[in-house]
């Protein structure tokens, strides 16, 4: 079975680029067109999508929203190293198999009792298989941070993601009433396996323009001044480009950037200076060395090149 033979008119996607850019300004999530078109084209063709990029880019804040926007459940499967099937599709519930087995004891032959804890009621639903089952209009999948679970598991997924069906052996196999809008992130700590690229649709997420950022910053944090949120949104692109991006092994995320601007309305600050940029650079970096790289010397200048201090 295909994946575009599921029902595909249950999927309500916005109508156009700009409708869907829209939707997901309204929940508070500011895409840019290229991203907008992967998404579009993704719930077009029903096919998965992989978004790549630096942490803190907002991957995953894009399965929420499109969650949100969609009215679907989001079901979010974190990957870990060691992750397994069990964690990430099914299990059976052993204490209540045991605990049934225990009560029956005696009253039925051994085959008998054997079908009865293999019913459905003492399986345990992880998220692969709850976004099968889930009802109309179906789930949002999100498959966070792929590249955290090993090769075994990604070979795995493929199977998944071609079918969307699993074969549990006990019960038979289960399909999925509506094909999942499935979203995989990965933060690139190795090159995921070519077949699982192949199955998505790819996209690589950029840190966002400046003037996105400073939206963001406006939604998130409307108590900052329009004078504050801008010299944020300057100074923190500044700090991702050449040549101060060499100085750190991490530029900030989005995230990063949000929280610097809470602190600095916490702190009264009207206009950034040096001083009250080295004082905060622990909310911007979150390793060591970088914190320490951004010192007085290198805040004046990055300030200077963005036109923020004399
Ligand atoms: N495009 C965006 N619009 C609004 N907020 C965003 C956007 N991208 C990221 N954020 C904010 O930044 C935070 C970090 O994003 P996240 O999705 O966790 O990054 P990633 O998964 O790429 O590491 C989010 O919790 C959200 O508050
Ligand atoms: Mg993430």
């Amino acid at each position: 079975m295909t994946v575009s033979s599921l029902a595909s008119a249950s999927v309500r996607a916005p109508a156009s680029i700009d409708a869907l850019i829209a939707a997901l300004r309204s929940v508070g999530y500011f895409a840019d067109r290229r991203l907008a078109t992967a998404v579009f084209l993704a719930l077009k063709l029903q096919r998965p999508l992989l978004l790549e990029g630096e942490p803190g880019v907002g991957k995953t804040e894009l399965a929420k929203a499109l969650s949100a926007v969609l009215k679907r459940e989001l079901l979010r499967l974190q990957c870990f190293d060691g992750l397994e099937q069990r964690e990430a599709l099914y299990e059976w519930n052993y204490a209540a198999q045991l605990l049934h087995l225990r009560a029956a004891e005696g009253s039925a032959p051994a085959e008998e009792l054997e079908r009865e804890v293999y019913q459905a009621r003492y399986l345990v639903h992880r998220p692969l298989l709850q976004a099968l089952q889930a009802p109309e209009p179906g789930a949002v999948l999100l498959i966070d941070e792929v590249d955290r679970a090993d090769e075994p598991f990604e070979a795995f997924l493929l199977e998944y993601l071609g079918e969307y069906q699993v074969s549990i052996p006990e019960l038979g196999t289960v399909r999925a009433k509506v094909a999942p809008i499935t979203i995989l992130t990965s933060n690139r700590t190795r090159e995921l396996n070519d077949a699982v690229k192949r199955r998505c649709l790819y996209h690589w997420v950029e840190y966002p323009e400046r003037e996105r950022e400073l939206a963001i910053v406006r939604a998130l944090v409307p108590e900052a001044s329009q004078a504050l949120a801008a010299q944020v949104a300057a100074f923190v692109h500044q700090l991702r480009s050449a040549p101060y991006d060499d100085h750190f092994q991490r530029a900030p995320g989005i995230a990063e950037t949000v929280e610097w601007a809470r602190a600095l309305v916490a702190l009264d600050t009207l206009m950034l200076d040096p001083e009250v940029v080295v004082d905060t650079a622990g909310i911007l970096f979150k390793q060591h060395d970088d914190v320490v790289a951004l010192n007085q010397t290198l805040a004046t200048e990055a300030l200077q090149s963005a036109q923020l201090v004399a």
